[in-house]
């Protein structure tokens, strides 16, 4: 169990198949975005645990879920990233089925937090996984991460790029930065808020 000033957080498991996942129970949330996007940074920096999601020095190393248990209050699955080039292609495809058996089954998924670099346009396989989510019943929120890297009047006009590639409006975009902490607050606004109005395909069980 890792303790940080406000949190209690245990590491459930790593998964590399889905006969491996934990059995579904409390609410989750899900971060998804390239190899090397900043997802282990991200969850690190919001939780205020240094080390908890490996940050992956190898990129595209992690092709298993890694699912996080928060205050005994919800679950945090970390996916492996995509797009790292020097990935062999059944790895590759191995990524593809793993997540979307993952994506695809699992009810108990309250948000998807996709995460983008700030500095980046949206690649092919950003493209291709966000027109799959949004074919589906699944909340999906997008996160520029590595705001520290870009200035502050470069900002608006780089995510108002990035939100047009994505056909989202760029005031939905949240900025975020696991150097400076930056967006903390927003994005724990935002889980608390998906896990606190679940979507009306979740209400038939517990909540009624
Ligand atoms: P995979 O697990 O391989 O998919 O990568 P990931 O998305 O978990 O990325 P990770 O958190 O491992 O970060 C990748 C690299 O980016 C690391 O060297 C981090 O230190 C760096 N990084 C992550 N977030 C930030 C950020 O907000 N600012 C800056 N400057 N660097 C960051
Ligand atoms: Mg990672």
């Amino acid at each position: 169990m890792a303790m940080s000033h406000s949190h209690q957080v245990r590491f459930i498991r790593g998964c590399a198949r889905p006969e491996h996942f934990p059995p579904e129970g409390l609410a989750e949330v899900v971060f998804v975005g390239r190899s090397n996007v900043g997802k282990s940074s991200l969850i690190n920096a919001i939780l205020g645990i240094k080390g908890l999601a490996r940050v992956s020095r190898t990129p595209g190393k992690t092709q298993q879920i890694n699912f996080f248990e928060v205050d005994r209050r919800f679950i945090i699955a970390d996916l492996p990233g995509y797009g790292f080039a020097q990935v062999p292609e059944t790895v590759r495809r191995g990524w593809g089925s793993l997540v979307e058996t993952y994506l695809s089954s699992r009810r108990t998924i309250r948000l998807v937090l996709f995460l983008l670099d700030l500095r980046r346009m949206p690649s092919p396989l950003d493209l291709q996984l966000r027109r799959w989510l949004e074919r589906r019943p699944l909340p999906v929120r997008f996160v520029l991460t590595k705001a520290d890297k870009v200035s502050s009047n470069q900002r608006k006009v780089q995510a108002r790029k990035i939100g047009e590639s994505l056909g989202v409006s760029w005031e939905d975009l949240t900025f975020f930065s696991a150097t400076t902490k930056e967006g903390t607050r927003e994005l724990w606004a935002i889980l608390r808020n998906a896990l606190d109005n679940p979507p009306p395909s979740c209400l038939n069980s517990a909540s009624r």
